[in-house]
C-alpha cells in the first residue's frame, strides 16, 4: 500500500471543528444538525452549512444571519473576536460598512498592485538569509517571515521597529507554544499598535494606518485603528503563511505539477487559485447567529440558532470539482477560501500577489529543494487555519 502525501495527509473532505464524529448526519446534503453540546446562549441549535451555494446565502444575507456572537454573559461578541475587540470580523452593519468602507479605499487594488517590488525584495532578502546553507525550516524561515515583513510593510511600520515588529507577530502564531504565551504575545502586539497609532497620529508616515490617520483621523478612534491594525495584522500573517507552508509541502512533493505550475506568470496565477481551493487553509468553520427563521437546503432552521459555514467541504465537493484534488492547470473554478459577502476578505488581493511572487522565487533560488526527512514534517490544525507547523528541507 502506498501511503498519502504528506500534504495530502489531512482528510479535508470531512468536517473539520466540530470533528467529525460530532456530527448527527452525512455532510453531503448540504446541511448537518451538529449533535454535540453546544447549544447557543438563548438555548438554540447547531447547524453545519456544508453546500457551497448555501453558504453564499448565509453569507451574502448579513440581515439574516448575523455575525455578531452573543455571548451567554449577553455582551455582543465582537470582544470576543480572536482580532480584538471592535474588529470588523465582529460587526454587523451599519457598524461594519462604515469601517470597512473607510479601510477599502486605503486598501485598494492601486495600493496592492504598488506593494508588487515591495514583495519581490522582501522574498528574495528573506531567502538571502539562508542562501548558503545546506537545510532550512520553511515555516520558522520563510512562511512565516515573508508575510509579517509584508504587513509591516503595508501598515507603514517604521523601519527600526520591524525587527522586533515581525518577532512578536512569529509568536503570536507559533503553535507550538502555550496558548498563555501566544495570548500574552498578542496583548503586547496589541499595546505596540497602540504606540504606533499615536505615534502616526503625530507623524502619519507614508504606509496605510498612517494615511487613515492622515485622512480619517477625526472620525476613527485610537481603539479603532488599534483594532484595524491588530485585524490586518492576524487575518493577514497566520492565513498567508499557513498556505505559503501548505503550498510549498505540496510541490515539493509534486515535482510534475510544480513544472506546470511555475512555468510562466498565468499558470502560476492559475495554480495559486487551485492550491487556495485544494487547501482551505482558513478551515475554521464560520459561525453566524439566525435572526429570523429560515430554510436553509430544506431545512427549517429557527431564529436565535447558530450556523457554521464548513469552506473545506464546500471547496472539496465532487460534484463541483474533478478532479477534487490539485490541479494546477484547473479553469478558474469559484471557490469559498476567502469567504463571500461583505465580509469577503479585504486582503486577497494581496495574498494573491505573495503567492505569486514567493512560491516562484523560492524553487528558482533553490532548484535541487526537497524534503529532508518526511518524519520532521509536523503539521498543526488547533487554529483558525491548518498548516504545516515544521517544514524541514534539503535545499541543494
Ligand atoms: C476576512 C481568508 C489573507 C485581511 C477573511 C475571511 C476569510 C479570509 C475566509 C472571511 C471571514 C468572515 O466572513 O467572517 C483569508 C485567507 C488568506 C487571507 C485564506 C490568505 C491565504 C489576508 C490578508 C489580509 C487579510 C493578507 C490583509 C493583510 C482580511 C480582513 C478580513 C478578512 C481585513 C475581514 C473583512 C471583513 O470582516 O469585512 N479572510 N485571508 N486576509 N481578511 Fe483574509
Amino acid at each position: 500500500m502506498t501511503s498519502a502525501p504528506l500534504a495530502m495527509r489531512r482528510d479535508v473532505t470531512q468536517p473539520l471543528n466540530p470533528a467529525p464524529e460530532l456530527l448527527s448526519a452525512d455532510a453531503a446534503g448540504g446541511i448537518t444538525e451538529i449533535s454535540m453540546p453546544m447549544t447557543t446562549p438563548g438555548g438554540g441549535r447547531t447547524w453545519l452549512v456544508t453546500n457551497a451555494e448555501e453558504i453564499r446565502r448565509v453569507l451574502g444575507d448579513p440581515d439574516t444571519f448575523s455575525n455578531v456572537l452573543r455571548l451567554p454573559s449577553g455582551g455582543p461578541g465582537g470582544d470576543a473576536s480572536p482580532t480584538g475587540p471592535g474588529s470588523l470580523l465582529g460587526l454587523d452593519p451599519p457598524e461594519h460598512t462604515r469601517l470597512r468602507g473607510l479601510l477599502t479605499s486605503e486598501f485598494s487594488a492601486r495600493r496592492v498592485a504598488g506593494l508588487r517590488p515591495a514583495v519581490e525584495q522582501i522574498a528574495q532578502s528573506v531567502l538571502s538569509r539562508f542562501r548558503h546553507d545546506d537545510r532550512a525550516d520553511l515555516v520558522a524561515q520563510f512562511a512565516q517571515p515573508v508575510p509579517a515583513i509584508v504587513i509591516a510593510e503595508l501598515l507603514g511600520v517604521p523601519s527600526t521597529d520591524r525587527d522586533e515588529f515581525c518577532r512578536r507577530s512569529g509568536i503570536a502564531i507559533d503553535t507550538r507554544l502555550a496558548p498563555l504565551a501566544r495570548a500574552h504575545n498578542r496583548a503586547e502586539m496589541q499595546s505596540y499598535m497602540g504606540d504606533l497609532v499615536s505615534r502616526l497620529r503625530r507623524e502619519p508616515g507614508t504606509g496605510l494606518l498612517g494615511d487613515l490617520v492622515r485622512r480619517h483621523g477625526e472620525e476613527l478612534t485610537d481603539a479603532e485603528l488599534v483594532a484595524m491594525g491588530n485585524l490586518l495584522l492576524l487575518a493577514g500573517h497566520e492565513t498567508t503563511s499557513s498556505l505559503i507552508g501548505q503550498s510549498v509541502l505540496l510541490l515539493l512533493e509534486r515535482p510534475s505539477d510544480r513544472q506546470v505550475m511555475l512555468r510562466d506568470q498565468a499558470s502560476t496565477a492559475k495554480g495559486v487559485e487551485d492550491l487556495l481551493r485544494f487547501l482551505t487553509v482558513f478551515h475554521f468553520s464560520l459561525p453566524r447567529t439566525v435572526r429570523r427563521d429560515v430554510v436553509i437546503a430544506g431545512t427549517a432552521v429557527s431564529s436565535g440558532d447558530r450556523v457554521l459555514c464548513s469552506f473545506p467541504v464546500a471547496n472539496r465537493d465532487p460534484h463541483r470539482y474533478q478532479p477534487v484534488e490539485f490541479l494546477p492547470s484547473r479553469a478558474p473554478a469559484p471557490h469559498l477560501a476567502f469567504g463571500h459577502g461583505i465580509h469577503y476578505c479585504l486582503g486577497a488581493p494581496l495574498a494573491r500577489l505573495e503567492m505569486q511572487i514567493v512560491l516562484p522565487a523560492l524553487f528558482a533560488t533553490f532548484p535541487e529543494i526537497r524534503l529532508d526527512a518526511q518524519d520532521g514534517v509536523t503539521f498543526r490544525d488547533g487554529s483558525l487555519t491548518f498548516g504545516v507547523e515544521t517544514l524541514p528541507v534539503a535545499l541543494r
